[in-house]
């Protein structure tokens, strides 16, 4: 199982995979519109110049400026009770609590420097970043946790911690404003993943000299003890490489995200699925074309005929890049995958009425359910590939475990044995407190769930030292 789209966990409700474009959403007719005018764009990209790669139509659906998913206004909530699917941060604020514990031990293991760069990679509404922050790490006591946000998706960024809101706008110049640096170069246009990945125009901004003496109180938002806050796009990053900073890159749920392609295996080499316009406006069709050398460049070559599988160009540039950002440290990302061979084995062949089913290592997510069509309304849903575990160590290898495992390391028992603890003490009081300890001991089962998050894998990349 991936990302949580529909389960009893924590108030989910389960319902029927029948999806429509315009169920449960605030603004039906508008989101219908913005899929039909990317439907229109789709088609006439492919009118003019044939089929297009498989990772350009998903990259549009997901990331185009004003019809992809994450792109809408409602793409400010694609996460969460209220929006498509739950990630782990989103489960609530136990992920976070076991994650500030281990963000002290990288920090402790590099002897602690005054400054530590907590990068979150793909922060979405910055929940993550909230619960770290309300769990009160030891480096951020220590005044030396360096916490940014990076986020593609203005209308995701708009809810980060320490955003400027109507109420407090007045103090905003107070704190580290990023969305300067982002208005600078971030790329008009998402269509080639390489210049989102590549941020290095960037690097003659002064960065070093945007930290604020005095770190940023984010009372406001409830954030303590203070660190400054960084809520930014996809521009930074190359600003931070010429920081170097010591520090973690984290990414949940981010390489999944990131736009794929499709090889299809023959008898004696590999085909690449590209998107063409379906019979009818709206939906498109795969067809095959003779793949590149380079695109089919890492795949296993014993595969079986038929077999279909993602290949995760933009997910490996993703690891090489983030190397190049920090002196030392970690780079750890979490999320659900295995190696393309047994990916291969979980493609089937496609419908006749959907040419995009089949391929059990892609899911989509709406509304909290699976099962929608990929090729049909471009922008109503979330696309994600299950991670090939071997195309994104190709450069560099991780050391890899489940996330039960990595939770587990860092003190998962103690802190869900303390809220047991507490319930038991609390229950008959029935207080916020204790309904918080209840929660804390249902999170941790949803997040160790060997069948669900807590069979994700964690990819721990040690850098420098
Ligand atoms: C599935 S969400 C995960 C959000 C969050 N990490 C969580 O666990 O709830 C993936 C996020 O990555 C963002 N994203 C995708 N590509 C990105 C990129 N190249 N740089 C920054 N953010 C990106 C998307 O906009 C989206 O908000």
């Amino acid at each position: 199982m991936a990302r949580l789209g529909g389960s009893s966990v924590l108030g989910v409700d389960h319902r029927p995979l029948v999806a429509s474009v315009s169920e449960g959403r605030a603004d039906p007719l508008g989101e219908q519109r913005l899929s039909e005018q990317l439907a229109r764009r789709l088609a006439e990209r492919i009118g003019d110049r044939g089929p297009i790669p498989v990772s350009e139509y998903v990259e549009a659906c997901l990331y185009d400026p004003s019809g992809g998913f994450y792109m809408r206004d409602g793409g400010g909530r694609a996460g969460g009770r209220s929006g498509h699917f739950l990630t782990a941060p989103e489960v609530g604020p136990l992920f976070g609590a076991v994650l500030a514990r281990a963000i002290d031990s990288w920090w402790r293991e590099l002897g602690e420097p005054e400054q530590f760069a907590v990068i979150d990679w793909g922060a979405g509404p910055g929940t993550l970043a909230r619960s770290l922050l309300a769990a009160e790490p030891a480096c951020a006591a220590a005044g030396a946790l360096r916490l940014v946000l990076v986020e593609l998706s203005p209308a995701q960024r708009a809810l980060h911690p320490g955003q400027p809101t109507p109420s407090n706008r007045s103090n905003a110049s107070a704190r580290l404003d990023a969305s300067a640096l982002s208005n600078r170069s971030a790329p008009s246009s998402r269509s080639d993943v390489s210049a989102r990945l590549d941020m290095s125009a960037l690097s003659s901004l002064p960065f070093r000299s945007n930290w604020p003496d005095q770190p940023t109180k984010l009372s406001s938002s409830g954030c303590q003890p203070p660190v400054s806050v960084a809520a930014v796009s996809d521009a930074l990053p190359g600003a931070l490489a010429q920081l170097a900073p010591a520090g973690v890159v984290l990414a949940n749920e981010l390489l999944d995200n990131l736009p794929f392609d499709i090889a299809r295996r023959t008898a004696d080499g590999w085909e690449e699925l590209r998107v063409t316009v379906g019979d009818q406006p709206g939906r498109f069709a795969l067809v095959a074309v003779p793949a590149p050398d380079e695109l089919v460049a890492a795949l296993p070559p014993q595969l079986e005929a038929g077999a279909r599988v993602p290949v995760q160009r933009a997910a490996r540039r993703w690891v090489a890049e983030a190397h190049l950002l920090l002196a030392e440290g970690r780079i750890v990302a979490f999320d659900y995958g295995a190696s393309t061979a047994a990916l291969a084995g979980r493609s089937g062949p496609p419908s006749d009425d959907d040419p995009g089913a089949g391929l059990g290592w892609l899911r989509t997510h709406r509304d909290h359910r699976g099962g929608v069509s990929w090729l049909t309304h471009p922008g109503s849903c979330d696309i994600t590939v299950d991670l090939a575990l071997d195309q994104v160590q190709a450069d560099h290898r991780a050391a890899v475990c489940d996330q039960a495992e990595f939770l587990r390391a860092h003190g998962i028992d103690d802190l869900v044995a303390a809220a047991r603890e507490a319930w038991s003490a609390r229950s008959r009081v029935g207080d916020l407190d204790a309904l918080k300890a209840r929660s804390r001991v249902s999170e941790a089962e949803a997040l160790l769930d060997p069948d669900g998050m807590g069979g994700f894998r964690v990819l721990n990349w040690t850098v420098g030292g």
